[in-house]
């Protein structure tokens, strides 16, 4: 098997593998239904979903209960980038949480599709407590814990695995290293290393990235927009900032990444520059709770500044995912949870602005 437990994922062991299978993945999430979906909603939901996954490779469950989702899918990596990158879109639900992701032995609905249960998730899982058994995302703890170890390149050889199996950017984004930051954070908040690491962690985390996006290729966008990306003046984690940056890029934008140290130079940089929109975005480890009013003051202060006076504004960093900030609560247009889902906010973004 091409991914194992050791390496979460494994390609590095790819060359000596005897076995001709190919390898195996599981992610679950958790999410919210927008509004109660009808029986019949549901029913083609599943039976929509179902034809696609036979497609793809992919079986699973589907829970549906008390108006939340609990989905578990396995199938090829790259086939559970492509589905998961549309139902992670999908407006049907709101409050998506990738829960793991990891790589499996075997199939545990080898036989379905996409079975639907309407019962506790637990009752369908012969009692397992499914959340709480699939809420570690073990191959994010891995890799959190190989960038902060003395020699890196086993954090290096897990991400350039990963992008190799999922064969997707914004899933090795939205799974991977996005949750690898928190995890960071997590570790510290726990005592368990100290913020220096946590800083170099999420450097190394950087560099890798660069690594693996050399190879990726710009869609094109039918109204390309200029938006310029930039941690918040005085953030000194700018991982957020180059994930963003990426993945506008990638939806065909003209992204420009800055790093103003202080307000003035991030108001100096949109006086000079016309931007339709700018990413502003605060450490994707900590929570930074503290920065709220400091991010309103700066990103009322930018918007007067602009040479664009109906500059998009996007707020985005760890307080957001967390959902202890809200982009009302800082002045923002939108809040970016993932960057996997930028172009998106951004696109919503701006008709809602216009
Ligand atoms: C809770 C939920 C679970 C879903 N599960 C699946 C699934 O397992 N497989 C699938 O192909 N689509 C699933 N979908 C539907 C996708 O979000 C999407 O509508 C569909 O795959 C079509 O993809 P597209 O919108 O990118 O064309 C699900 C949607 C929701 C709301």
């Amino acid at each position: 098997m091409v991914w194992n437990t050791m390496s979460g994922f494994g390609n590095a062991e790819r060359g000596n593998n005897p076995s001709p299978q190919r390898p195996l993945m599981t992610l679950t999430y958790r999410s919210r239904a927008t509004s109660p979906l009808s029986e019949t909603q549901l029913g083609d939901l599943q039976h929509a979903a179902a034809i696609r996954n036979s497609r793809e490779g992919i079986t699973g469950l589907m829970v549906y209960n008390d108006d939340r989702f609990f989905q578990w899918l396995e199938g090829p990596p790259a086939s559970i980038a492509r589905v998961w990158s549309s139902i992670s879109r999908d407006q049907r639900h709101a409050d998506i949480e990738a829960l793991s992701v990891h790589s499996a032995p075997t199939r545990l609905f080898g036989k379905w599709h996409l079975r639907l249960s309407t019962g506790p998730a637990d009752a369908v899982l012969g009692g397992v407590h499914a959340e709480n058994a699939a809420a570690t995302n073990v191959a994010a703890e891995r890799l959190a814990a190989l960038a902060i170890a003395a020699e890196p390149n086993d954090a290096r050889v897990l991400l350039h695995a990963a992008y190799a199996d999922f064969q997707s950017m914004s899933a090795v984004t939205e799974l991977l290293i996005e949750p690898a930051a928190r995890r960071l954070g997590d570790l510290w908040a726990d005592d368990d290393c100290g913020e220096y690491e946590v800083t170099l962690g999420l450097c190394r985390l950087q560099t890798f990235l660069r690594e693996i996006a050399v190879d990726n290729v710009q869609q094109q966008h039918a109204h390309p927009l200029v938006v310029l990306v930039a941690p918040l003046p005085g953030e000194i984690h700018m991982l957020g900032a180059s994930l963003d940056a990426e993945a506008l890029w990638q939806a065909g934008h003209e992204t420009r990444i800055r790093f103003p140290s202080t307000e003035q130079a991030l108001k100096q940089i949109v006086a000079t520059d016309w931007f339709d929109a700018i990413d502003l975005s605060l450490s994707p480890a900590f929570t930074r709770e503290h920065r709220a009013d400091q991010m309103t003051h700066i990103i009322d202060a930018v918007r007067r500044a602009s040479m664009n006076p109906s500059l998009v504004v996007i707020a985005g960093g760890r307080a957001f995912y967390d959902r202890r900030l809200s982009g009302a609560t800082v002045h923002a247009d939108a809040t970016s949870t993932s960057a996997a889902h930028l172009p998106d906010d951004l696109a919503r973004a701006r008709r809602a602005h216009v």
